[in-house]
């Protein structure tokens, strides 16, 4: 099948298309959904490619997730079962290709709140902080294996990333040397509180202003597609110091107006808590650290990289190596919001 909203309005039984779809509006950072207007409704329309055995099992978590939250009444836009032959929520009509489908809501995401006194950030931390509970709380422990969780890479690793920037005279290459420090330093916080390793559960895994809607009917969670396994402690804390920035980016903030609110909410609904120490950041340094492996490799062309990807990539890698020490030598102060 030909990848046309034709072919997939007829696939999904979403009726006859009304016009062409249309790129999604993000906030200036690449996406691969479109939005569909058909004689039934409007549509969010993804697209992507399946690049391997990863894949797959990374799109039967995310069912496994979000089936298990659409049914718990865990407001979100309604997933649009696919046609077989399915993975998860994506039909594969052929190949490589994946397309999937959800509802549209009307609304508009969290990311033009300009500063949290702004935009009174506290309402939807709460909604973001129950949320994440009920979401821990689903029963996705067992099964959540090691492997389902964020891959930590070596020094080595990273290390042979700014060689190969630095062998180019890539403009990423200043910034990703400058990198070397914290992502050791990171590393060395995350292995340690490995060390005794909490239980894991499945958790949404990119919980930001970016995927929170404000719709007339409250909020609503977006954007599945980032399921993986966590300490829900963890993972709790790392959305707490993410949320009063735009979206799950390099930087971090101990806003308390954002903390607090988030992070009581999250242990009145049941949430599983944790101990007050740096050891609650690992999660949060572990989500900064792939990203920005990922942003450094989009920078570098790797991932098949469009333009538009390279220049983010190196955007983000460039404001993490400024602000990313900041962020470290936050950390321990701000243990005392976690109390
Ligand atoms: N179902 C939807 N209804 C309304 N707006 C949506 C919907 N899905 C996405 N959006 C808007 O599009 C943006 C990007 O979509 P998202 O699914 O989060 O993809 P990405 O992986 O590119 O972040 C969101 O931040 C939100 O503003
Ligand atoms: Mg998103």
């Amino acid at each position: 099948m030909h990848l046309d909203c034709v072919a997939v309005a007829a696939a999904f039984g979403l009726g006859r298309p009304l016009g062409p779809w249309r790129p999604l509006a993000n906030g200036g950072a690449p996406s691969d959904s479109r939005v569909l207007v058909t004689t039934r409704g409007r549509w969010v329309v993804r697209t992507d490619r399946l690049l391997g055995e990863w894949h797959r099992e990374q799109a039967h978590r995310v069912h496994r997730l979000q089936s298990a939250a659409w049914e718990a009444g865990i407001t979100m836009p309604r997933p649009v079962e696919p046609p077989s032959p399915a993975i998860g929520f994506w039909h594969n009509p052929a190949g490589e290709a994946l397309v999937r489908v959800s509802e549209w809501l009307e609304g508009h995401d969290l990311r033009r709140a300009e500063a949290p006194s702004d935009a009174d950030l506290s309402k939807p931390a709460e909604w973001v902080g129950s949320t994440l509970a009920r979401i821990a709380l689903l029963g996705t422990g067992s099964g959540a294996g090691a492997d389902d969780g964020i891959a930590l890479h070596s020094l080595a690793e990273w290390q042979e990333w700014v060689g190969e920037a630095g062998a180019s005279d890539h403009p990423v290459a200043p910034s990703a040397h400058a990198l070397l420090p914290v992502v050791a330093d990171a590393t060395t916080l995350i292995q340690d509180a490995l060390r005794n390793p909490p239980g894991t559960v499945l958790v949404h895994g990119d919980t930001s202003r970016a995927n929170v809607l404000r719709t007339s009917d409250g909020y609503a969670l977006i954007d599945w597609e980032g399921v993986r396994a966590d300490v829900p402690w963890w993972e709790a804390v790392n959305v707490a110091f993410r949320f009063a920035t735009p979206f799950n980016g390099p930087t971090a903030e101990g806003d308390p107006r954002v903390v607090r609110p988030l992070l009581a909410a999250y242990l009145d609904r049941g949430g599983p808590g944790g101990p007050a120490t740096v050891s609650a950041f690992a999660g949060m340094l572990r989500s900064q650290l792939a990203t920005m492996a990922w942003c450094l490799w989009l920078a570098l062309g790797h991932r098949q990289a469009d333009t538009g990807q390279r220049a983010f990539g190196l955007r983000m890698v460039t404001f993490a190596a400024r602000d990313l020490p900041r962020v470290m030598r936050s950390l321990e102060r701000w243990t005392a919001l976690l109390r």
